[in-house]
């Protein structure tokens, strides 16, 4: 029998999820569980690298955790596990953190970025933040990361430090490479259409929350920002209307010039409202599940709880091999 790949991805518990990180990512995550062995994680130890509010953090954890199973993420086919239930990925960073240097991590344009934006609270944890992601992604020998854009530098450094240390200590750790989905679409803010749809937008109509109801969501869509023509058409100089087209193309699986010839000659109003229903339409069904999941508490921490048992028996075979290579005595 041939064995599947293994797939390792995970999100920060660090704000809401917006309809960006369902066409982004969880959509794309959903289709990779029947080919592949896939492990989807809650980074709740990444999320600590700024200050979060402990009570918050808990909720918003179980809550993202709920969501990726509300939007399809199956536990009968797939690994679902909060990162701090699996103290391997701690003892692995370790590790590796005396494998990475320190000028490769101060080339990270994320700790830049970062550092810039909390100048108040620029902790070590903020520095390896890129190796503990190495750890996740060692530690079950996944052979591909789905990720944004935003995150391929740190893949690079993930391979990087994996292969320094298959030279120096024998081949440990597969090199795992990312995987960039077809449909990976990147949604705009629907008020500021040059930035990302952002949790942390400061306009809520900017951007849509995955449990936003219906009438809410067709609200947002209404009063996207477009333009002052009127013609529905993708194109640089319309970020607007260019992003609603991505938007409804992704939900309905239609290509971009097939939506355009759906809404030839129509005014914005009929698209921006087509639009908004064909999202609320797709998010209706999660929004029904995650209702329920939230009233089974039980089963949640069933699934969690079974996940990380299962999550640590990989990542404890790996971690047993990374002592023994570096010359840990064993215990
Ligand atoms: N850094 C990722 C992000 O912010 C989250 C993350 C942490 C991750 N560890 C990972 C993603 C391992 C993929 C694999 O989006």
């Amino acid at each position: 029998m041939e064995e599947k790949k293994r797939i390792f991805s995970g999100m920060q518990p660090s704000g809401e999820l917006t309809l960006g990180n369902y066409l982004g990512a969880l959509k794309n995550w959903i289709k990779l569980q029947d080919e592949y062995d896939c492990m989807y994680s809650v980074m709740n130890m990444h999320a600590i690298t700024v200050r979060q509010e402990p009570a918050e953090l808990r909720k918003r954890s179980m809550e993202v955790l709920m969501q990726y199973m509300a939007c399809g993420i199956d536990p009968e086919k797939s690994i679902l596990f909060f990162q701090s239930h699996v103290p391997a990925h701690a003892e692995l960073a370790w590790v590796l953190s005396c494998n990475a240097q320190m000028g490769e991590l101060s080339r990270m344009t994320q700790f830049k970025d970062k550092s810039k934006k909390h100048a108040d609270n620029i902790n070590a944890g903020l520095f390896t933040y890129p190796v503990l992601m190495a750890a996740d992604i060692l530690l079950y020998q996944a052979d591909l990361v789905p990720v944004g854009n935003d995150q391929l530098q740190h893949i690079e450094l993930t391979r990087d430090i994996a292969n320094r240390f298959n030279h120096h200590y024998g081949d440990t750790f597969t090199v795992p490479e990312p995987y960039i989905g077809k449909a990976g679409a990147r949604v705009m803010s629907l008020q500021s259409p040059e930035n990302k749809m952002s949790k942390s937008d400061p306009n809520p109509n900017g951007y849509v929350w995955l449990l936003d109801p219906e009438e809410v969501i067709i609200k947002k869509f209404k009063r996207a920002v477009t333009d002052s023509e009127s013609e529905v058409r993708a194109s640089e100089d319309k970020p607007g209307v260019t992003n609603l087209l991505t938007i409804y193309a992704a939900v309905t699986g239609k290509t971009v010039e097939e939506a355009e010839k759906e809404f030839a000659g129509q005014g914005y109003g009929t698209f921006k409202q087509a639009v908004g229903e064909a999202v609320a339409a797709e998010l209706a069904p999660v929004r029904k599940r995650y209702e329920e999941l939230a009233k089974d508490k039980a089963y949640v921490e069933e699934v969690y709880k079974k996940g990380a048992e299962t999550a640590a028996k990989i990542a404890y075979k790996t971690l047993g091999k990374v002592y023994r290579k570096i010359g840990f005595v064993a215990r």
